[in-house]
C-alpha cells in the first residue's frame, strides 16, 4: 500500500473549508502515481491504494474518503469485489470506476453495485475531473435532497405551497395517497418535479419502503435496460452473475423514472408491459419477474406533443398519465418567491456557517420581474452563491443583465461581469491572480451561451447539448458547475 499523506488545499467543495479527498486504488504503479499527482496539482487531498486487499483495509482503519477511483481490473480482490464488500458494509462512499473499453458488462454490474459513474481508460484529463465535479456534486445534492425532504416532512416545511396550484397539487397528492396509481409529473427544469415524487411516496403507505430514481437520460438505451430490469448470467460477456434490476430493487415501494420522455422505442415497450400486468424478464432471460411497485414519473418534454410527434408510445403515455401532475414554473407563482428566498436564506447560512443575508429590496424587486428559466433551483443556486460570496453583486448583474432578454445578453467582459470575477477572486483568496481571472472569465462567458441556448430551447437539455456539441452528460455537468441547476 502506497498512501501519500501530504494535504494540498485549493479544491474546496463549495464553501467547506477543507479540500476534497480522494481514495485512488489501482493495482498499476504508473496509474496510481499518474492520477495521484494530477489530482494533487488540482488541489484535491489523494490517498493511493495498490489493490481492493489495502483499499478495505484503509477504509476499516477510518479512512473516510469523499470519492474513491476503483479499478476493475485487480488481482486478488477486484474493483467489482471491493465495491460489493464496501455497500455490503453499509459504505456508502461514492465510487467511480475505472475500466477499459468494451468491458460494458462489468461497468454495468458497477453501477448495479451502486457505482455513481465510470471511467474508460485512456480517459483525458478534462473527462477526469468533470467525472470527479459531477460525482462530488451528486452527493452533496443528494444529502441536500435528504435534508430538504426531513424539513418537508416536518410540521413547518416552509415555503412549500402558498400558490393555489401548488396547493391543488398537496390535494392530489394526498387524495391519491392510499392508492398505488401511476403518477406523471409534468413541469420545467427546477420547478421541483422530484420534491413532487419524493412527496408522493412518503405520503404513501409505501413510506417505509424504497424510493428508487432512476434518471432515463443519464444512461444509454441498453444499459439503462438492465439497469431497470437487470440480467441474467450470460446475458452478455462477462455477465458471470445475475443482478438485479431497479424495479426488484423497488419491490414494495416506489420506482421513480426521471426524464421518461427520453427512453428509446423498446424500452418504451418493455415499460409497457411492466405497466399493464407489473412483470418483465430480466435482459438476457425468459422466467417472469413478478413486483409490486408504484410507479412516478417525470419529464420536462411535452410528453402529448412527443406522442403526437410519433416520438413517445401513445398506449404507454396514456398508462403513465392516470393522475397527471403538472407543476406550474417559478414565474407564475412568484408569492413563493419570498418565502423560498428566506427558507434557502436560513438552510445555506446554516450549511456554510455564515450569519444570516438580507436580500437588498432592488434584488428582491428584480427577481420579481425575472423569468427565471431554471425555475426554483436556479433561485436556490443563487442564494446559495450570494451566501458563498458574501455578497449579492454577481446575482444582481445577472438578473438585471438581461441575459435572458433575448437582447445579446451580457458578455463575461462586461465591465458589470467582470466586477463579479474579480469580487470573487478577492472573496476566495483575497489576491486576485491572472490567471484565475482569465479562467473565470472564460467559464462564465461559457455559462451564458449555456443559459441562451436553456432558455432558447426551454430547458431541453438534449436539444441544447445537440446544439452546443456535446455530450447530454457533460452538458449537464457543466449546468451543475456553473449554478444553472443540479440534480
Ligand atoms: N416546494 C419547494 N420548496 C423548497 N424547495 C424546493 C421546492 N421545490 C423544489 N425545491 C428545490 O428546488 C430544486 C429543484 O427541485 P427538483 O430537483 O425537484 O426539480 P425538478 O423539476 O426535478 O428539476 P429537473 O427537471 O431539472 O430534474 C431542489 O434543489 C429543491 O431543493
Ligand atoms: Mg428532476
Amino acid at each position: 500500500m502506497n498512501a501519500t499523506a501530504e494535504t494540498t488545499q485549493g479544491r474546496m467543495r463549495g464553501a467547506e473549508s477543507r479540500a476534497s479527498r480522494i481514495l485512488v486504488v489501482d493495482d498499476n504503479e504508473g496509474i496510481r502515481s499518474y492520477l495521484a499527482s494530477l489530482l494533487e496539482i488540482k488541489g484535491y487531498q489523494v490517498d493511493t491504494a495498490e489493490d481492493g486487499r489495502s483499499a478495505l483495509h484503509l477504509l476499516d482503519s477510518g479512512a473516510s474518503p469523499d470519492v474513491i477511483i476503483l479499478d476493475i481490473m485487480m488481482p486478488g480482490i477486484d474493483g467489482l469485489e471491493t465495491l460489493r464488500r464496501m455497500r455490503e458494509k453499509g459504505d456508502e462512499t461514492p465510487v467511480i470506476m475505472l475500466s477499459v473499453v468494451g468491458k460494458a458488462s462489468s461497468i454495468v454490474e458497477a453501477m448495479n453495485l451502486g457505482a455513481m459513474d465510470y471511467l474508460n481508460k485512456p480517459f483525458e484529463e478534462e473527462e477526469l475531473e468533470a467525472t470527479l465535479q459531477s460525482v462530488l456534486e451528486k452527493h452533496g445534492m443528494k444529502e441536500e435532497r435528504d435534508s430538504l425532504l426531513k424539513q418537508l416532512s416536518e410540521p413547518d416545511p416552509g415555503a412549500v405551497c402558498i400558490n393555489p396550484a401548488m396547493r391543488k397539487i398537496q390535494n392530489v397528492i394526498n387524495q391519491i395517497s392510499d392508492t398505488d396509481v401511476t403518477v406523471l409529473i409534468q413541469g420545467e427544469s427546477g420547478v421541483g418535479k422530484e420534491v413532487v415524487a419524493l412527496s408522493v411516496h412518503t405520503s404513501s403507505n409505501r413510506k417505509e419502503a424504497p424510493f428508487v430514481k432512476v434518471n432515463c437520460a443519464a444512461l444509454p438505451s441498453e444499459l439503462l435496460e438492465s439497469e431497470l430490469f437487470g440480467y441474467e448470467k450470460g446475458a452478455f460477456t462477462g455477465a458471470t452473475g445475475r443482478k438485479q434490476g431497479k424495479f426488484e430493487a423497488a419491490d414494495g415501494g416506489t420506482i421513480f423514472l426521471d426524464e421518461i420522455g427520453e427512453t428509446s422505442p423498446g424500452l418504451q415497450a418493455k415499460l409497457l408491459q411492466v405497466l399493464q400486468d407489473r412483470t418483465f424478464a430480466r435482459v438476457g432471460g425468459n422466467r417472469e419477474i413478478q413486483v409490486d411497485v408504484r410507479i412516478v414519473c417525470a419529464t420536462n418534454r411535452r410528453l402529448e406533443q412527443m406522442v403526437r410527434d410519433g416520438e413517445f408510445r401513445e398506449d404507454l403515455f396514456f398508462r403513465l398519465n392516470v393522475v397527471s401532475i403538472l407543476i406550474p414554473p417559478l414565474r407564475d407563482r412568484r408569492e413563493e418567491m419570498e418565502p423560498l428566498c428566506e427558507l434557502f436564506l436560513r438552510r445555506y447560512s446554516a450549511l456554510y456557517e455564515r450569519p444570516i443575508a438580507q436580500l437588498s429590496d432592488r434584488l428582491v424587486s428584480s427577481f420579481e420581474r425575472y423569468p427565471f428559466p431554471g425555475n426554483i433551483r436556479q433561485l436556490e443556486n443563487m442564494i446559495k452563491r450570494i451566501i458563498v460570496l458574501g455578497n449579492e453583486t454577481s446575482i444582481l448583474e445577472e438578473v438585471l443583465g438581461g441575459s435572458m432578454s433575448g437582447s445579446g445578453g451580457a458578455s463575461a467582459t462586461d465591465s458589470g461581469a467582470l466586477e463579479g470575477i474579480l469580487q470573487r477572486a478577492e472573496a476566495n483568496a483575497g489576491t486576485v491572480p491572472l490567471k484565475d481571472v482569465g479562467r473565470q472569465a472564460a467559464s462564465e462567458a461559457e455559462r451564458q451561451v449555456i443559459e441562451q441556448v436553456l432558455y432558447h430551447t426551454s430547458w431541453n437539455r438534449k436539444q441544447a447539448s445537440k446544439i452546443l456539441n456535446v455530450s447530454y452528460k457533460t452538458l449537464l455537468h457543466k449546468i451543475r458547475e456553473s449554478g444553472l441547476e443540479g440534480e
